[in-house]
């Protein structure tokens, strides 16, 4: 049987009842490539889903947002960031996304200043799902037109968060675009 976006929010919202930490975001990751894999939730909300993003579900009781993302860049990549106190799963649906995970290797003490070592990077296909657990700094490239879902624990525009320039050793309070 098919596995619909509103199957997908249920169960969502039924793993952080369970367990609002780690082990319930993993089972939304899990989720999320099953819902991944119907090709009418592909058509409806995410091939149609242009440069940018739209709301698909919000949580009024956990607060995570369910947002479908696209670009149609041919070539984009962006800067490190974390998620603040939030978290982030995400789940290619069409295209490519390069992640890369970082590591912050200075200790936090000179304000405004941040190191980072490249830790893993790994293709996220269509149909997987990663989770970046709070704290987790990563930056996303995109090679080609791509489209995917990204489930968060709040609504990141309202928290503080940062980005990270690499040449520059400098971490900015992001802004919403
Ligand atoms: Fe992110």
């Amino acid at each position: 049987m098919t596995y619909t976006l509103d199957q997908f929010c249920t169960d969502s919202h039924a793993a952080m009842t369970n367990n609002p930490g780690s082990a319930g975001r993993d089972q939304i990751r899990r989720h999320l490539e099953k819902l991944l894999v119907n090709e009418s939730f592909i058509a409806d909300h995410l091939a149609s889903q242009d440069s940018g993003k739209a709301l698909l579900y919000h949580d009024r009781d956990f607060d995570f947002y369910v947002m479908a993302h696209g670009t149609n860049a041919g070539d984009r990549e962006g800067k490190p960031h974390d998620h603040g106190a939030s978290w982030a799963v995400y789940g290619q649906a069409i295209g490519l996304t390069n992640m890369t995970v970082w590591n912050r290797t200075d200790d936090g003490s000179q304000s405004g200043h941040a190191e980072l070592t490249e830790c893993r990077t790994f293709p996220l296909n269509p149909g997987k799902a990663a989770l970046f657990d709070t704290g987790i700094i990563h930056s996303t490239a995109h090679p080609k037109p791509a489209r995917w879902v990204r489930v968060t624990g709040t609504d990141l525009d309202t928290i503080e968060r940062y980005s990270y320039d690499l040449d520059r050793q400098v971490m900015n309070r992001m802004v919403p675009a």
